[in-house]
């Protein structure tokens, strides 16, 4: 059975998506803010994280469903917001939303997604959220809050953590901006890559569908999204009547404050240690914010997590869900549709096999009891 599987861990996917992508595109996905220390963290922290097996449970089909917000999820993860996901491979927004339709998951549709958020919408149907950045002028993000709104989004997310785009010395050395400007060095990168370049522009070169720079439909990372600020965050709360959530949040008093402006959900992120990299690991912040907000307000966590366990000690830690950002890319890169399926049974069938050997049979039992010795001298 597993040899009909493209991928079988976290890796094979990395290793099968550096193979096929031009690195350009590569480092895009992969890369983070400054040395790329904070990304590193992020993963490496999970790793001091402890579970404690029980013994002589009686485990029997472990329930993974998950309630969050007004949704009932088939499992407890979902698919990160990312721009320009097509750039993975020629399709991919497409199958991200017909493959979370099918595993019944959310997948959070970027701003400077690839493909427009109506037709995300209508591709992923009821688990697709909208995820907004502020780009230039305020208008523009009411203008999409109202499409987001006519297009029968019902949660919408506000990422805060992009006062200002980072410098991404991989992207930065390596000229990336869409439509691609092709010297030498892109030429030859673009050449080692047949399968993925001829491809590409055979589908059409990806383009952010979402907004405008000026006259052209450019992707320019270094775009800045610093519209947003509080005054904002409380007209967005007045307008938007459907979930709110507020992702990017790292720092206990800002959680407070969020919290009272009275959103929906927190999101705990660093952003994938691609904005500061001298930012603690995201998982570090998960349990002081959960021990903030109180028990009852519904928190996402990304940032580091790989697989099935990383899953299951963020909700260990104060999790209510988890999201998945460069892993999804890296899987569709590494097989496109079926890569995507294939991780995705993976984390599935991981926490699966994870809870048995907690002794635990329903995913609602999952809390800072699983964690062995308590929680690790990071975490602390
Ligand atoms: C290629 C890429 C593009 C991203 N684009 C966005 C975006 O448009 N909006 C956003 O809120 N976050 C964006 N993120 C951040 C992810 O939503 C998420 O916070 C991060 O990837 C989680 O860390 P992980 O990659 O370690 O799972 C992006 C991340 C990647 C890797």
């Amino acid at each position: 059975m597993l040899g009909s599987k493209s991928i079988i861990s976290f890796e094979d996917a990395r290793a099968k998506a550096k193979r096929k992508l031009p690195r350009m595109i590569f480092d895009f996905i992969e890369g983070s803010a400054g040395r790329e220390i904070a990304s590193d963290r992020n993963s490496e922290i999970f790793n001091d994280i402890f579970l404690k097996s029980k013994v002589l449970a009686e485990i029997k089909d472990p329930k993974l469903n998950s309630k969050f917000l007004n949704y009932s999820f088939d499992f407890p993860f979902g698919i990160a917001p990312m721009g320009m996901c097509d750039l993975a491979w020629p399709g991919a927004d497409k199958n991200l939303a017909e493959t979370a339709k099918k595993f019944n998951i959310p997948l959070c549709v970027s701003t400077a997604a690839s493909s427009s958020l109506e037709d995300l919408k209508k591709w992923g149907k009821d688990q697709t959220w909208f995820q907004l950045y502020v780009n230039g002028p305020t208008q523009d993000a009411w203008t999409l809050v109202d499409r987001a709104k006519a297009a029968e989004y019902k949660t919408l997310i506000l990422t805060v953590d992009v006062p200002v785009v980072s410098r991404r010395v991989r992207d930065l050395r390596n000229g990336f901006i869409v439509p691609f400007k092709i010297g030498l060095k892109q030429f030859v990168d673009f050449s080692l890559h047949p399968h993925w370049s001829l491809s590409t522009l055979f589908k059409g070169i990806p383009e952010p569908k979402n907004f405008r720079h000026g006259s052209e439909n450019r992707f320019d990372r270094n775009a800045s999204r610093a519209g947003a600020n509080w005054e904002f965050l409380d007209a967005l709360r007045e307008k938007w009547k459907g979930n709110l959530i507020v992702k990017g949040i790292m720092d206990t008093d800002d959680a407070s404050r969020v919290q009272n402006a009275g959103v929906d959900a927190i999101w705990v992120s660093n952003h994938g240690g691609r904005q500061l990299d001298s930012s603690p690991p995201a998982l570090s912040a998960l349990p002081k914010i959960r021990n903030t907000v109180g028990p009852n307000m519904p928190i996402i966590f990304d940032s580091g997590a790989r697989n099935g366990e990383d899953v299951v000690k963020a909700l260990a830690l104060g999790a209510n869900f988890v999201m998945l950002g460069r892993p999804i890319m890296m899987a569709l890169a590494a097989s496109s549709k079926k890569g995507l399926n294939d991780y995705l049974s993976l984390l599935k069938d991981e926490i699966g096999v994870v809870m048995a050997q907690l002794g635990i049979n329903d995913l609602e039992k999952i809390s800072g009891d699983v964690l062995y010795d308590g929680i690790s001298k990071n975490i602390r």
